[in-house]
């Protein structure tokens, strides 16, 4: 993929104008609530730098202005119901799940791409914020990508939660365009481009021209699926109940979406559905394979609409361009070849798949008062 200037880029992408602005739906002014006035007036930026987080559904990954990407943790928050104390954060509370006393319950607050559990988001998005700045009290501006299927509301959680977490100021930004931004794709240009993303609780695909997105899909279907799929397999084949870290594992081990050189097998311990009793069956890559095939096929759909709906003008850019790949979901071994055989278009996997995301609106950071300057206040 060729890298860009990314002050050319966004500069290029403010001048194609109110599309851009509403690709990136910016948000300059509060509704003049007491909390975010006075955090205006009180917390200048004193020395805090911009920040853009990536809010996923499996993984938070946080870039810093200057800095780069300082935090890439699992999206997982564990909290004692009595007192409503976060336990832990990140890879710490992803450990516990499936294993916490009844008092404790390690849980991801987003579901699809969107929240879930707004208290425990907030608690999530603080941890992050103070985690970046090395101390409690930090108000940075802040870029929070959001899947381009998202609601208004579901926007405005988001924007809210971010704002009660310490954020001074709040934009979204599109997964797809930052995807697209993080792998260096020219999205300003009069071009068509287009981005698969499969993150771990959505898909999107979209077509991307003159820094906005022209056409797209979002499917409530990513990695996720395909590990509840692999733990259906189990149960309906051998009788055997495993939890999802274990389902996730055997993904990685041996999931793929295409038939492999050197098929795989692997020993897989759960508790056996009528005995009750810890149990071990081997598992082949082939049979992962036929377990995951619903999910994918819903994602390989989700590319024909898009294609579908494309303009030909654009389908015609996208046929010559190819199609980038981004989310953990495309390190999947194979996808790039099932998504090529099945639209007979050049495929391309991102330099980093699980943080161009992030870098993408790491980048757009760097232009936070551009847009503000050219963009109305929205009340
Ligand atoms: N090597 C791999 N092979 C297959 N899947 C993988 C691999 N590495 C990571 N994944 C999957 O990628 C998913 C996480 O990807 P990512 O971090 O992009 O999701 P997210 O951005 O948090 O989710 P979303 O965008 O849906 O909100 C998980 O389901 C994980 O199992
Ligand atoms: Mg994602």
């Amino acid at each position: 993929m060729a890298r860009v200037d990314a002050g050319a880029l966004w500069a290029g992408a403010c001048d194609a104008a109110r599309r851009v602005c509403e690709a990136v739906g910016v948000r300059l002014h509060r509704d003049g609530s007491r909390r975010d006035t006075s955090r205006r007036h009180v917390a200048p930026n004193l020395g805090v730098h911009d920040i853009a987080i990536d809010l996923g559904t499996a993984n938070t990954v946080v870039y810093v202005s200057g800095r780069g990407i300082v935090a890439a943790e699992p999206s997982v928050v564990a909290v004692d119901s009595l007192s409503g104390e976060v336990q832990a954060v990140g890879v710490e509370a992803e450990r516990m799940i499936g294993r916490t006393p009844a008092t404790i319950s390690a849980t991801r607050p987003l579901r699809h791409g969107v929240i879930a559990d707004f208290a425990v988001t907030e608690q999530m998005l603080r941890y992050f914020i103070a985690r970046a700045f090395d101390r409690r009290w930090a108000h940075p501006r802040v870029i929070v990508c959001a899947p381009s299927g998202v609601t208004e509301v579901e926007k405005r959680a988001v924007e809210e939660a971010a704002l009660a977490a310490g954020a001074r100021r709040v934009h979204l930004i599109e997964e797809p365009i930052a995807a697209a931004i993080g792998a260096g794709l020219r999205i300003e240009e009069p071009v068509g481009r287009m981005v698969l993303d499969i993150g771990g609780g959505t898909s999107e695909v979209a077509v991307i021209s003159l820094g906005a997105i022209v056409v797209s899909r979002s499917v409530r279907v990513g990695g996720y699926e395909m590990d509840d799929a692999i733990s259906h397999y189990l149960r309906e084949a051998y009788q055997l109940a495993i939890g999802s870290q274990t389902a996730e594992a055997i993904k990685l081990q041996i999931g793929s979406a295409a038939p492999l050189a050197d098929e795989l097998t692997t020993g897989v311990r759960g508790r056996h559905l009528v005995t009750g009793l810890p149990t071990e069956v081997p598992l082949r890559s082939e049979e992962v394979r036929e377990a995951i095939h619903a999910p994918l096929e819903e994602i390989l759909r989700a590319i024909e609409d898009t294609l579908e709906d494309t303009p030909p003008e654009l389908a015609g850019d996208i046929a010559r361009e190819g199609l980038l790949l981004a989310g953990g979901g495309t390190l999947l071994p194979g996808l790039a070849r099932l998504v090529s055989a099945r639209t007979g278009m050049a495929v391309t996997l991102a330099d980093s798949p699980l943080t161009c995301v992030a870098i993408g609106s790491g980048q757009a950071l760097e232009h936070f008062d551009q847009f503000a300057t050219r963009l109305p206040p929205r009340r």
